[in-house]
Order: C-alpha cells, then structure tokens, then sequence
C-alpha cells in the first residue's frame, strides 16, 4: 500500500445516464487506453440490464474507478464484470471497496428474491489479477481462455448469505 493518504470519495449505485456514462469514461480510460482492448466490446448488449456502481471522489465528484454486476434472465450467478480503477488511485484499497458494495447488492438482491443460503458469483479475471480476486475468496474454475485477445480465467464465488 502507498503511503499516500487515501482520499475521501464515496461509491454510488448509478442512477442516472450521466453517472452510467462516467462509469464508460472510466472503463475507456483503463481498458481501452491504458490496457489496449478495442473500444468496440468495451459497451456491450448488458449495459442496460447491469447494476452500475461509480466510485468518486468527494467533495469533487471526480469519478476514478467502476464496477458491473449483471444477471441473466434464468440464470442461477451473478456476473461481475468492469472493475476498474484509475491508475493513479490504485492500492488504495479501493478495488476492495468496489468489490464489497457490489457483493452488498448482491446479497441484498438474492435475499429479495428469496435465496437463502448462498448465492454464486462469477468474473472472467484477466489472469494477473487472479490473485486479487483470490482474496474475496474467489476459486478458479476450468482453463485460462482468450477474451478480447487476452488471456482471462473463470473465478467463482459461493457467497454465503448468512452473517
Ligand atoms: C484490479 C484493480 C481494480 C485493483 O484495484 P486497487 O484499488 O489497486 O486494489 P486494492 O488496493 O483494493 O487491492 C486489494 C488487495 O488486493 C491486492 N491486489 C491488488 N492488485 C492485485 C493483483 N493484480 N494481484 C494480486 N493482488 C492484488 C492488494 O495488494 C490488496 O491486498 P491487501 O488486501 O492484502 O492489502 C486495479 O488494479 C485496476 O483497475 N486494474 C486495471 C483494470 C483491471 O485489470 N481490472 C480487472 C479486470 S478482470
């Protein structure tokens, strides 16, 4: 961890487009220009469908990370996708932060639906973060495969839903 303090910032659900499109501008800015995944797959058939949450900075509302959760229609998981944080606000624990409150909804979402013990989370994890998602708990599953032209690996989270 950097010895520079953490600034205050605050994560939000998205509700507006403005907000949504901020999320973009972040994921364009780490996926697209820093990491060079084409701009075309970077906004997908989900967006709509998917719980957007922006991390900014307070009192400026700068926004510098994201993340998406998704779930389709019949499907039994949740899928976290587009976690990102500015390069420069990285090892902050941040990322971490981004996780939790995505883990929270989803909590919150399955015991509205009325699971009751555990509820399953999957990402397709560019493989040097693997490790990232390790520490939330999250177990690989089945072989590295190639996504947008780079190597990604399935991880899975059983969640339990009780304290
Ligand atoms: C992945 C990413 C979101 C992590 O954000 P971050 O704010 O720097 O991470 P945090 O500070 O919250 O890290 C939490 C913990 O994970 C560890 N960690 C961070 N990146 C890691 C990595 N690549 N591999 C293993 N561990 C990692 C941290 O050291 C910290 O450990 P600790 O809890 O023991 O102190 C950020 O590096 C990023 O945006 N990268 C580019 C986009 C990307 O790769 N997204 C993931 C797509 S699958």
């Amino acid at each position: 961890m950097s010895d520079i303090q953490v600034p205050s910032h605050e994560i939000i659900l998205v509700q507006s487009e403005e907000e949504r499109q901020q999320c973009y501008d972040v994921r364009i800015k780490v996926f697209h220009i820093e990491q060079k995944f084409p701009l075309e797959t970077e906004i997908d058939d989900t967006e709509d469908a998917s719980a957007h949450f922006l991390l900014r900075l307070t009192p400026s509302l700068e926004p510098i990370g994201t993340i998406r959760a998704y779930k389709m229609p019949g499907a039994n998981y949740y899928k976290l996708s587009r976690l990102a944080v500015l390069k420069e606000y990285r090892q902050h624990r941040l990322g971490r932060e981004l996780v939790l409150s995505l883990h929270d909804w989803v909590k919150g979402q399955a015991q509205q639906k009325g699971t009751l013990e555990s509820v399953e989370i999957v990402c397709h994890s560019q493989v040097p973060v693997k490790g990232f998602y390790a520490k939330f708990g999250y177990e690989p599953v089945g072989a590295e495969f190639d996504e947008d032209g780079d190597p990604h690996q399935k991880m899975v989270l059983c969640m339990p839903l009780q304290p």
